[in-house]
């Protein structure tokens, strides 16, 4: 249940089972509301879309929110322990305003352009079908350990250049950097992913190759384009936001089709509605949900709700994205909507840079998944279907048939 406490709202494990419950509620009593999440952190939740887009855009709104250890602790509940990430992995573009941001996002906004992700499809479509291929027989799996996990994970170790063997330290230690367990096992997960990343750009820097992280090295040693430290905190930014999101676009895409046999019928009747579908897709159920921090700067009035300086505000694109105001029956899955303007991918100067590599994965898996197995269902009873934490909205699993 929410409860009330001061005169904040607790965020609880209702939450992670059903945020679309919790924000209709906190909708119903404004579009700003001061809250205290699952992690102990006090913030000013913006669940109305016009509130979240205005935020989103704002440029007295911060995202340097690791800059003040004591502004953290000041929004700690009682007993609630602050992360405290160790630089190297958070000087990233993410934390970071103009002028800052804009340097570090050029760096790598070519690589991530549409234009500069084209090249990637066959290489998605041949892993995408080897990986079908690996499904074929199979009574019941885990989508998305057999699929949609290692179909992004495998893209984006590639185009870094990370070799894929590590991928499942990997996966563990993001994992628990992004729980909401803040206890000794993070900051483990934190200086393991640090040591390793450490490595492997020294690897790197002595054998470069046609990769990316090998082109980051190299605007590294011209130290006024990239300092060491911002070097780690992006390679690690592009893993973890490149795997830990696609991943719960093709799992939360799958369950809805799932789960609604009208709309995966309309879909499999005309393939042409697909990409609209993933529009649709992240909008209903994206797999962003609580990761976007910012820190006021001034007094800011939002949804008519006056917000002091130095106070965290978090905007929920899925409570936004659920916004009736905006889309109209909005929680209703429809593949034939035009879903435009969700605000799933972010909004303004930080949205997000893999956009492009994320539609693109998504339409070619989705599409594969569809055709290979146009008979798949649901192994698993909707009410014991287990979510991962506030941060990400994914699933700890997604049990299939495939051959239905
Ligand atoms: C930023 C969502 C896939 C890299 C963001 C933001 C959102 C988001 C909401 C903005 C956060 C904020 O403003 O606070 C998603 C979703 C994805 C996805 C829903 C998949 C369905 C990817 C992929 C990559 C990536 C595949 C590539 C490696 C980034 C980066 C930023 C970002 C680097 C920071 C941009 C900046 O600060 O300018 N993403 N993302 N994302 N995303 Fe994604």
């Amino acid at each position: 249940m929410v409860s009330v406490l001061d005169n904040d709202i607790k965020l609880g494990t209702r939450f992670i089972e059903d945020p679309y419950g919790v924000y209709a509620e906190l909708r119903s009593t404004g579009p700003v509301r001061k809250v205290e999440l699952p992690t102990g952190v006090r913030v000013w939740l913006v669940t109305d879309y016009a509130e979240a887009r205005a935020a989103l855009a704002d440029p007295t709104l911060s995202k340097n929110v690791r800059k003040s250890a004591d502004i953290i602790d000041r929004h700690l509940a009682p007993g609630a322990k602050r992360v405290d990430f160790s630089t190297s992995l958070s000087s990233h573009m993410l934390n970071t305003d103009p002028p800052n941001h804009t340097r570090l996002r050029k760096l790598v906004n070519k690589a991530f352009t549409a234009g500069g992700v084209d090249h990637l499809r066959p290489r998605i479509e041949a892993i995408t079908e080897e990986l079908l291929a690996g499904m074929d027989g199979a009574h019941e799996i885990d989508l998305l350990e057999a699929f949609a996990f290692p179909l992004p994970i495998t893209v984006i170790c590639e185009m870094l250049g990370v070799p894929i063997d590590d991928r499942d330290d990997f996966r563990s230690w993001s994992n628990q950097l992004l729980s909401n367990d803040r206890s000794e096992k993070l900051h483990n997960a934190a200086a393991s992913m640090q040591t390793y990343l450490i490595g492997l750009i020294e690897a790197k820097r002595a054998e470069p190759s046609a990769d990316l992280l090998s082109a980051l090295i190299e605007a590294s040693e011209d130290g006024d384009r990239l300092s060491g430290e911002e070097l780690v905190s992006m390679a690690f930014l592009l893993l973890v936001a490149g795997h830990e999101t696609t991943v719960n676009l093709i799992g939360n895409a799958m369950l809805g089709l799932l789960t609604r046999p009208d709309q995966l019928a309309a879909l499999k009747a005309d393939p042409t509605l697909l990409s609209g579908a993933i529009e649709e897709f992240l909008r209903y159920d994206g797999p962003v949900n609580l990761a976007t921090f910012r820190l006021t700067t001034q007094p800011l009035v939002l949804g008519g709700t006056e917000i002091p300086a130095d106070e965290f505000v978090v905007v929920a694109v899925t409570a936004a994205n659920r916004d009736e105001a905006r889309f109209p029956d909005a929680d209703q899955l429809d593949v034939t909507r035009n879903a435009g303007g969700h605000l799933a991918f972010g909004h303004g100067i930080h949205y997000c840079v893999g956009a492009p590599l994320a539609r693109m994965e998504a339409e070619i898996a989705l599409g594969g998944l569809l055709s290979r197995f146009p008979n798949m269902t649901l192994a698993q009873d909707k009410d014991d279907l287990r979510w991962r934490n506030s941060m990400i909205r994914g699933l700890e699993e997604l049990r299939v048939r495939p051959q239905g």
